[in-house]
Parts: structure tokens; sequence; C-alpha cells
């Protein structure tokens, strides 16, 4: 099934090195990325998981769950998380789902048979409390994510979810953001954004943001 921007997430249980997951029940009121790698005991999959370990604090402040999947075993997950926790210098903290069934992979679309017929790729999901999804990515087995990336994009999600703001490119928390071209009345603008905004094109407006 081709999962697009909008779309429910679809709701699954799974096993994982924690135990059964019911997807929805384990997300609760929290953003979630869902994100499948091709296999465990390999040299990115092991950086990536480790690096996402990493990043615990980060998505705990963004009200963000973390979970991985591949379709190897629980068995499998258990004997290599030593190994992430041993070379990256890091807690596993987030569960691996175990989709030795491909269930999930086939429902998210995760195995891109002409790349592989049996391994996931690197797929990432976004998904907001509502459990719509917001991102999707596909990366090839041979290129680890950029999983600050993945964190830049959670950040405009929430901001731009608040306010009427869109993040231009390379956008960073910190940096100006754009007036959506939507919001046209002035005496709305001045109300939403009394700090002032810089007009470069009617449809490019900035506004610097506290915080
Ligand atoms: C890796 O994680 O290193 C990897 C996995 C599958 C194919 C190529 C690389």
């Amino acid at each position: 099934m081709t999962l697009r921007i909008g779309d429910t997430a679809p709701d699954f249980e799974q096993d994982s090195n924690i135990g059964r997951i019911r997807f929805h029940d384990w997300l609760g009121a929290h953003w979630g990325v869902l994100f499948s790698h091709p296999a465990d005991f390999t040299p990115v999959c092991t950086t990536e998981l480790g690096y996402t370990a990493k990043l615990a604090a980060e998505f705990a402040k963004r009200g963000v769950k973390a979970i991985a999947l591949s379709v190897d075993s629980v068995d499998s997950h258990t004997r290599w998380i030593p190994d992430i926790e041993e070379t990256q210098g890091v807690k596993v903290d987030f569960p691996i789902l175990a989709d030795a069934d491909r269930s999930v992979s086939t429902l998210y679309d995760m195995i891109h048979p002409n790349a592989n017929a049996t391994l996931t790729v690197r797929s990432v999901f976004i998904v907001d409390p509502q459990k719509k999804v917001r991102l999707t990515l596909t990366y090839p087995a041979s290129t680890g994510r950029n999983f600050d990336e993945i964190l830049r994009v959670i950040d405009s999600l929430q901001l731009t979810d608040r306010q009427s703001l869109a993040t231009p490119v390379n956008w960073k928390p910190g940096d100006d953001a754009i007036i959506v071209p939507s919001l046209q009345d002035e005496a709305l603008i001045a109300q939403k954004f009394p700090q002032g905004y810089r007009k470069v094109k009617p449809y490019l407006r900035y506004v610097k943001l506290s915080g």
C-alpha cells in the first residue's frame, strides 16, 4: 500500500525486542518516527540506530517516540543491540519491530522488490498525534539517513501546526519563517505577528521568531 502525506498511518500489531506492540496504542498522544532498516548486524544500520538512540532527549523534548523495524527476528534484534551499544556508545532505548512475517513492511510498502526482494529499504514515516502521516522518506540501503534532518522536519511541522507559517529552504529553529500565502488580512497578520514582518515579494514575507 502506498502511503501518502495526510493518510492515516495504518495500525498494526507486531513483535519487537520489548514485546508485542500495537502501534496506535504504543504511540498514544505522541508523535512517532517509524523507520525501517535493511538488516541487523550491518554497518550502516548500526550507525543509524546508534544515532537515533543518541537523539533520545531531543525526541522526548518534542513528544516523539521512535520505533525501528527490520524483517529480522526478535532473537536477532536482541543479539544485535549490545553491538550497537558497544560500537556507538549509547543505550538503545527504543523498540525494534521484528517483522519476520513482513506484515508491517507490506502495509507500509517498505520492501521495494526491484531494490531487494526480501529486505526493507530505509523508509521513514513521521506520524502526528492524530495518527496522520506527515512525512515519508525512502533511502537506499547503501546510504545512511540524516536523523538531524528528521528532527528538523518535526520542528518545522510542530511550528507550522501552531502558527500560520511555513519554513524556507534549509530552515532551522531560530531562523526566520515565512507567513503562509493564504494569510492576507493585514489586521490578522499584525495580531498574529506583532513583531512585524519583512516583505520581499507579496508572497514572500519573513517573520522573526522569538524563543
Ligand atoms: C548496512 O546497513 O550497512 C547495509 C545494509 C544493507 C545493504 C548495504 C548496507
